[in-house]
């Protein structure tokens, strides 16, 4: 089905894996397109709760294929232009998903692999890998993963991560709001599995809704998202799920939601 994704489901959870360890998981048009086409099918899987997002062999990622980028000098300004849209297309499909997407970070998250941890909701990270916009170190710059960067880890780390190309460690990268669990390579499966499990727990409308919800939040005075807030909790208290949750926990029961 795919040449360098591999996907196995297990009931409502799907493990998505980058497969291509030769190059470290180095992602080129033909990954960002695989990831394209599983993310719209992913999004319209009614039956598809958790998505947890990972990279065969020793690293996650090593971002963009230095190879694939360094060819783009032999394209016109139009098909580097159209190349570079289709990745932002990919990074927006994968960012709005409405269910709970779990990075899992083995090794290594650089470049645009520090980008696909940003575009996940929940990051997991073994206390060994090591994180970085190296762009500038090779002459280029993370633009496309920037909004989705700068969305997790504000401004301020920004300028010093994305101007050095510095390397750094996991610790940090939780630090700075990249990572959320930093653990020994030994329990990463165990922690994203907790995850996976907290994820499940949770009515998946509230997911939805709260993951669209937070973009539209973000940066905005309280009085402009008046409206937005009002209209979204009353929707969601006398939506089915709403009621189902509220009335479980009233009457010591579990919600229909949960997986039996
Ligand atoms: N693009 C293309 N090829 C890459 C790559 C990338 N981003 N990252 C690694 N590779 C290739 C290497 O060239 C090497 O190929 P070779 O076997 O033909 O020599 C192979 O993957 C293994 O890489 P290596 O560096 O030997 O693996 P490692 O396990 O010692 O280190 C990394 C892994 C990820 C730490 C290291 O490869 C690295 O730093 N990569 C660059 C990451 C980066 O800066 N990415 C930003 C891109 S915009």
């Amino acid at each position: 089905m795919y040449q360098f994704l591999t996907v196995r489901r297990d009931g409502p959870v799907e493990y998505l894996t980058l497969n291509r360890p030769d190059v470290r998981n180095a992602f080129n048009d033909v990954v960002i397109a695989e990831l394209q086409r599983w993310a719209e099918a992913a999004a319209t899987d009614a039956t598809l709760r958790v998505v947890v997002l990972g990279g065969a062999g020793k690293v996650f990622s090593a971002g963009a294929d230095a190879t694939w980028m360094a060819a783009m000098a032999g394209y016109s300004r139009e098909q580097n232009e159209a190349d570079a849209r289709r990745t932002t297309a990919m990074l927006r499909a994968v960012n709005t998903l409405p269910i709970g997407v779990i990075g899992r970070i083995q090794g290594a998250a650089l470049g645009g692999g520090a980008g696909l941890a940003a575009i996940c909701d929940i990051v997991v990270a073994d206390e060994q890998a090591i994180f970085g916009f190296t762009e500038s170190k090779l002459g280029i710059v993370p633009a496309m993963i920037s909004p989705f960067v700068l969305a997790k880890i504000g401004v301020s780390a920004a300028r010093e991560l994305f101007l050095t190309g510095m390397r750094f460690d996991a610790r940090r990268a939780r630090d700075i709001g990249l990572v959320h669990a930093v653990v020994p390579a030994a329990d990463l499966d165990a922690t994203v599995q907790r995850y996976v499990a907290e994820l499940l727990s949770a009515a998946p409308s509230a997911v939805a809704t709260a993951k669209a919800l937070i973009p539209r939040v973000t940066g905005r005075l309280p009085e402009d998202v008046a409206e937005l807030t009002a209209t979204t909790i009353a929707a969601q208290r006398a939506s089915a799920e709403g009621q189902d949750g509220l009335r479980a926990f009233l009457e010591k029961r579990s919600p229909g939601w949960l997986p039996r």
